[in-house]
């Protein structure tokens, strides 16, 4: 994996509402951005409560003159972010990354199965119009709650005909992913964006089809849990201190903001670094992240304080020093 460490400033461009709760934003950098790969994702610099924070978004197929666009979805549970991008209007001045992918996807292979949860639709389109200009063999599963929230819809419809299928739960017709993944040829890839649930019922339907880990590529998002969005508290062993972690901040926030440094990089779950030592739990942790296996989050030793959360108090063991506090 790789992160951007690269910006530049850019304009907002335009704003559609896409869905009620789901806004597209174009932006224009400042200076060309290098040349990306499908799928790619964008880091936006935010201050949020009076404290710069980074958002990432995926990137939503490729448009002229090196525009870049984004779609957002207004979080119910908003940390600061999607409505502090909510909040933008044309002509607003914002900083970002470079493009960069975390998607692992082997191009070379014939087929392929497009997996996309709800706005984990937006990196799906330009992944899906390279899989076709490379003539693979395609189809993608998009499961919404309802027609009315499936956005892309025309485009992706443009573009795969009808190897497209919605799946929107309102009607009943959700997705099946163990008869998904069972009816694939024996060396397809999958590929999916989607909220955290959707990625562990994929991760152990495709384990259950009897399919290679790595032949399963993923994307989702640090926002979504198995638990409700709640306030909780965080004691430092060390100092016995105890910080509210209140439901539109991360616990990764808090305990910078309280002093207790914690180094972060990707913000979403993925890569691990700010993975912090988890001494005692009274309530349960909410593990958010894609970087520690379904084991590793039972045992609830460790935990990323950057998406994940908890309810009741959880004790963590920081890199506490007394002189930074
Ligand atoms: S900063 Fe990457 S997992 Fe938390």
């Amino acid at each position: 994996m790789r992160f951007a460490d690269q910006w530049t400033s850019s304009t907002v461009t335009a704003i559609r509402d896409l869905a009620p709760s789901i806004r597209e934003i174009v932006l224009q950098p400042d200076t060309p951005m290098p040349s990306w790969r499908p799928g790619s994702h964008i880091n936006v610099s935010l201050l949020i409560d009076g404290q710069p924070q980074t958002r990432s978004y995926s990137l939503v197929g490729v448009r002229p003159e090196g525009e870049l666009r984004i779609a957002v979805r207004l979080a119910d549970d908003s940390r600061g972010g999607s409505r502090a991008m909510w909040a933008l209007r044309p002509g607003a001045r914002i900083e970002i990354s470079h493009p960069i992918s975390l998607f692992e996807i082997d191009w070379s292979r014939r087929d392929y199965c497009l997996i996309a949860g709800g706005i984990g639709v937006t990196p799906m389109l330009g992944i899906a119009a390279a899989l076709s200009r490379k003539n693979a063999t395609l189809t993608m599963h998009y499961a919404v709650k309802s027609h009315r929230e499936a956005v892309l819809r025309d485009e992706l419809v443009d573009l795969l005909g009808d190897r497209l299928r919605l799946h929107a739960s309102d009607e009943g017709a959700r997705l099946d992913l163990d008869a998904t993944f069972r009816a694939l040829p024996a060396d397809a890839v999958a590929v999916l964006c989607g909220p955290l649930r959707m990625l562990d019922a994929a991760r152990q339907a495709w384990s259950d089809a009897g399919r290679a880990a790595c032949d399963l590529c993923f994307e989702t998002f640090g926002s979504s849990g198995r638990l409700p969005t709640s306030e909780f508290r965080v004691r430092v062993k060390a100092s016995g201190a105890e910080i509210l972690v209140p439901k539109d901040r991360s616990m990764l926030d808090a305990l910078n903001a309280a002093g207790y440094e914690v180094i972060a990089d990707c913000r979403r779950g993925e890569c691990g670094v700010c993975a912090i030592d988890v001494a005692a739990v009274e309530g349960e942790i909410d593990h958010r992240d894609v970087f520690f296996s379904a084991d590793q989050r039972t045992g609830n030793t460790k935990m990323c304080p950057c998406v994940s959360r908890a309810q009741g108090i959880v004790t963590v063991d920081t890199l506490y020093r007394a002189d930074r506090v």
